[in-house]
């Protein structure tokens, strides 16, 4: 988009929209609490981010308050709530965002011949509607992002005649969304282009990119619309979203940055943070990053073969594009140990992107301790997943680990005998099952019987060595609701079972908050006027 209004460093500034609490929220599994909420958006409002979505808040009172607490909080961000095509969604957007420093709503239709379907709108009646909406929506705000959800597969006549309906109507901001992650760059690019060549008045908005990941292109789709003209992407942290997610976040940054050669544009983020945000991420949604995922796996900058090691030793540049300060990492690999000291610990934590309160320090501190005490060295990820662990398990939970003791061997049944407290209750029980992890799994259903159903157990080992740390992950299902914990222990069988506690606090949690029939798993994409 070549606007002669704008000074050259206005036309090459990217916005960064992120929406790891809106659409990262909806992949199955990720709900997040109130506060981890409101944790993740203050860690998006200091890294920079433009424009925080944070949530959908017709879906459920539980999405309300938190995009409107959000709103309140935020000190640079614009804070953005979602809202289908009809006036009740788009009031109750307003309301939660209304309270910030600089409001947005976005509103969005399907616009292609499977979505025109579902409400059952022919071309003329949709195009009303989006004008309609659109309107209403900038009577209230005066920034409003409209999206035609599923404009890769809109036939483009159409996508530019609603387009231009929108802009008309207030429209500030227009995000074209590849849905289905369906696209690719070449064509991303062109329709972004044809978008600015065709539609009049698209000089004045800003148009956005948002793309899905279902063939592993949305970072490159992504990329190639800003190429063709498009100064907003929207992206979510560890590319979390539905399916296989969206753009990832840490990825636009860092390739904005690391080839501004050949791609000239710069965003406001800094992204020193990503490593924390990263890491808070994938514990409070539950979705642990694969080791080789870009820029925030765990191998992203470990380099084990022989010439690799060497050619990093005479000089980095030859095997890293990036220093592993540029995301956050810490250079130093300062082995922790038993006498290591409040103060040493202290300055780790804030190496790794940890900067904790006193008290939390102490919790930390006496968890350290105890780790050490099991453990030779304790290594920074042994450390990072104490500090999740933490974060993952709350005094106020309905259900807390208190004791397990379990018996295994090759004669089974394994036994556990348990106690675990519910709701402040101590209940002790004796279980058989078949392993160490089945019986204690058992223990927990005869004190707390439900009936979410496991659907996923996975166990990685922290770092190397038989007394490793255990990171577990589990994900749960209860009448559609899903639900995913994490927990570490040295003890594979602890962690397990304080992973499944975890997940089951998450779901009774859902259950206590969402108003019934209003969780945003349930809120489908379709209109109603
Ligand atoms: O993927 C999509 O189309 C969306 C819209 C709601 C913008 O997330
Ligand atoms: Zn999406």
């Amino acid at each position: 988009m070549t606007d002669t209004t704008k000074t050259a460093s206005e036309q090459d500034r990217v916005l960064i929209f992120d929406t790891t609490l809106r659409d990262g929220e909806q992949s199955p599994g990720a709900t997040m609490t109130h506060d981890e909420k409101l944790e993740i958006a203050a860690l998006l409002d200091e890294m920079g981010v433009d424009i925080i979505e944070a949530g959908f808040p017709i879906a459920s009172e539980g999405d309300f308050e938190a995009v409107s607490a959000i709103a309140r909080q935020s000190k640079n961000a614009t804070i953005c709530g979602l809202a289908r095509a009809n006036y009740k969604d788009i009031d109750r957007c307003w309301e939660a965002v209304r309270h910030a420093k600089s409001p947005r709503i976005h509103t969005f239709i399907g616009t292609s011949p499977l979505h025109r379907a579902i409400p059952n709108l022919d071309m003329d009646q949709m195009a009303e509607r989006i004008h309609d909406t659109v309107s209403h929506a900038r009577n209230l705000c005066d920034n409003v992002q409209w999206s035609p959800m599923d404009a890769t597969r809109t036939e483009h006549d159409y996508l530019c005649r609603v387009v231009e309906i929108a802009i008309k109507a207030g429209a500030t901001t227009i995000n074209i969304p590849d849905t289905v992650g369906y696209t690719a760059p070449r064509e991303s690019a062109d329709l972004i282009r044809m978008l600015v060549e065709r539609v009049p008045g698209a000089d004045t908005i800003v148009f956005a990119t948002h793309c899905h990941n279902d063939l592993g292109m949305a970072t490159a789709n992504a990329l190639a619309a800003v190429e063709a003209g498009a100064r907003q992407i929207e992206c979510t942290i560890n590319g979390l979203g539905e399916r296989a997610g969206n753009t990832a976040l840490e990825e636009v940054v860092m390739a904005l940055k690391v080839r501004n050669d050949i791609m000239p544009y710069r965003t406001g983020v800094d992204s020193t943070k990503i490593m924390n945000i990263s890491r808070k991420v994938a514990t409070v949604s539950g979705f642990p990053v694969q080791f080789n995922k870009a820029i925030v796996g765990k191998n992203a900058f470990a380099h084990e073969s022989g010439i690799h090691q060497d050619g990093m030793l005479k000089n980095a540049q030859t095997f890293e594009i990036m220093r592993p300060a540029d995301v956050g990492l810490a250079d130093t690999s300062l082995v922790m140990g038993k006498h290591s000291g409040r103060a040493a610990l202290r300055a780790k934590l804030k190496d790794l992107g940890y900067d904790l309160a006193d008290n939390q320090l102490n919790d930390v501190f006496v968890r350290f301790k105890a780790l050490a005490d099991r453990k030779k060295e304790v290594y920074d990820d042994d450390i990072v997943a104490l500090i999740q662990d933490q974060v993952t398990s709350a005094e106020h939970d309905t259900l807390q680990l208190k004791r397990l003791r379990v018996v295994c061997g090759t004669d089974g049944p394994q036994e556990a005998e348990m106690t675990l407290s519910v709701e402040g209750v101590d209940h002790a029980i004796d279980a058989t099952g078949d392993g160490p992890v089945d019986a204690a799994f058992n223990a927990v259903k005869m004190i707390y019987p439900h009936h979410a159903k496991l659907h996923l157990y996975q166990v990685h080992a922290v770092t190397e060595g038989t007394d490793a740390q255990a990171t577990v992950s589990v994900r749960l299902e209860e009448d559609g609701k899903i639900a995913t914990g994490q927990a570490a222990d040295t003890d594979t069988v602890v962690a397990s079972v304080k992973a499944y506690v975890n997940a089951l606090n998450r779901l009774i949690h859902r259950r206590q908050k969402s108003a019934p029939g209003a969780d945003t798993k349930d809120v489908h994409y379709s209109s109603h006027a």
